[in-house]
């Protein structure tokens, strides 16, 4: 298993495999927003983020390909981007998922984020997001 930056060349993958509009995608890859997991030498998953406030890194989104779910693809893009964070010296890490949806929120407690307050968002989904957070001040660099 490989994670790494996104790069150009996944960008066709990227566009498939993500719902971002084709322009953020683009964005993205160019400032150094995506980590990417091969598995066999193939795409099998991205996490792509940003950053609340321009300062604290927030993960918008993490996706592994279906059939590949539960190898632990996921983990790896997830502490890639972690240490990541780390060496660039953030205190803490930001994500958020909408509250009907239980399994993205047992995933995010699962790696260390804590809820930290929720959102109506009635105009784009029928709960409320609820945003997490993850305190990685103490977290010795890789
Ligand atoms: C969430 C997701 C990225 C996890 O990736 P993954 O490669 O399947 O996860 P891993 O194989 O690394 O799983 C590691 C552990 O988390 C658990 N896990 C995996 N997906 C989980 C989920 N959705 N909810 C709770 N636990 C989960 C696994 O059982 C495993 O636990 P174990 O080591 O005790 O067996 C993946 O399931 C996915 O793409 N889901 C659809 C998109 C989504 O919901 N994204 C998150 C919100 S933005």
């Amino acid at each position: 298993m490989i994670v790494r930056r996104g790069r150009s060349e996944d960008l066709p993958w990227l566009i498939e495999h993500d719902d971002a509009s084709d322009d953020w995608i683009k964005r993205c890859i160019q400032f150094e927003e995506y980590f990417v997991v091969e598995l066999d030498g193939e795409l099998a998953g991205f996490l792509r983020f940003s950053r609340f406030w321009g300062k604290i890194p927030y993960m918008d989104m993490i996706r592994v390909l279906p059939s590949l779910q539960r190898s632990g693809a996921g983990t790896a893009l997830f502490r890639a981007w972690e240490r990541a964070m780390v060496g660039e010296g953030a205190q803490h890490l930001m994500t958020s998922s909408e509250w009907a949806e239980a399994e993205p929120q047992a995933w995010h407690r699962r790696n260390g984020f804590k809820a930290a307050g929720s959102i109506d968002l009635r105009i784009f989904q029928s709960s409320p997001e609820i945003f997490f957070l993850k305190d990685i001040s103490g977290t010795p660099e890789a």
